[in-house]
């Protein structure tokens, strides 16, 4: 049974974290995708056992987040960023071609299991774009062709290495380092792991080396003053 006594002792690690049980929901969703590779039935149940919840407020929280997934999820989940600048740089491109290849649409899996292909809103990278990410881990300045290697490469078994962070897991993994349970030593070399933000700085140097800033706010003019607060009688 994949949500038995030991994913009730993770559970609790989490929910002791919190002053509030039920602020733990979050992570507990990610521990359930971690053991049932998308947020099951079983696993609305389990949260709203755990945290004193009903089963319609844990499904309402699931079902309000993209990275909540309502079947299960290949070994990894590849998200292809289609949003304006990756879309127009090339995201649609690679969307279409990865669709064809896979022989898969938005939030399906390929029949052997091993990917599901999703097209993504911004993924907050726009100036690598276009970007694909594995399991949420970057693959900047894609191309079709780097994209198509890329999957070719995961159905090989492999685990390319990521043009940032540490190195990737599965997708029940990186569900388990998004529920705060990372194993140690993966963690380690994810902290390790040295990032290039060069592209991310280029508009903040243009603007030093032309002597530009931003204007000083005048907070004053645009938030109301607090009112004070009336004296009980
Ligand atoms: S538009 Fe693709 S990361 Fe922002």
């Amino acid at each position: 049974m994949p949500l038995d006594e030991n994913t009730r002792a993770l559970a609790q690690q989490i929910i002791d974290q919190y002053p509030q049980s039920r602020s733990a929901l979050l992570p507990m969703l990610h521990l359930v995708q971690a053991e049932e590779g998308y947020v099951s039935p079983d696993g609305i149940a389990f949260c709203a056992d755990a945290l004193g919840l009903t089963k319609a407020e844990v499904g309402a929280v699931a079902t309000f987040y993209t990275m909540y997934k309502r079947h299960p999820t290949g070994e990894h989940l590849v998200s292809v960023c289609t949003n304006t600048l990756c879309g127009m740089l090339g995201g649609d491109a690679i969307y279409a071609a990865l669709k064809d290849e896979l022989g898969v649409g938005h939030d399906e899996t390929t029949a052997d299991g091993t990917l599901t292909l999703e097209h993504a809103e911004c993924l907050a990278a726009c100036d690598y774009a276009p970007v694909v990410t594995v399991n949420y881990e970057f693959f900047d300045n894609q191309t079709v062709e780097s994209a198509m290697s890329l999957v070719a490469a995961l159905r090989e078994g492999e685990r390319p290495q990521p043009t940032r962070g540490g190195k990737i897991t599965s997708f029940r993994d990186a569900e388990l380092e998004l529920a705060g349970l990372l194993d140690p030593e993966l963690e380690a070399q994810k902290v390790a792991a040295v990032d290039s933000i060069e592209p991310s700085l280029r508009g903040l140097k243009l603007a030093r080396d032309r002597g530009e800033a931003a204007p000083e706010a005048d907070y004053d003019s645009v938030i109301p003053p607090v009112p004070a607060k009336e004296e009980k009688k």
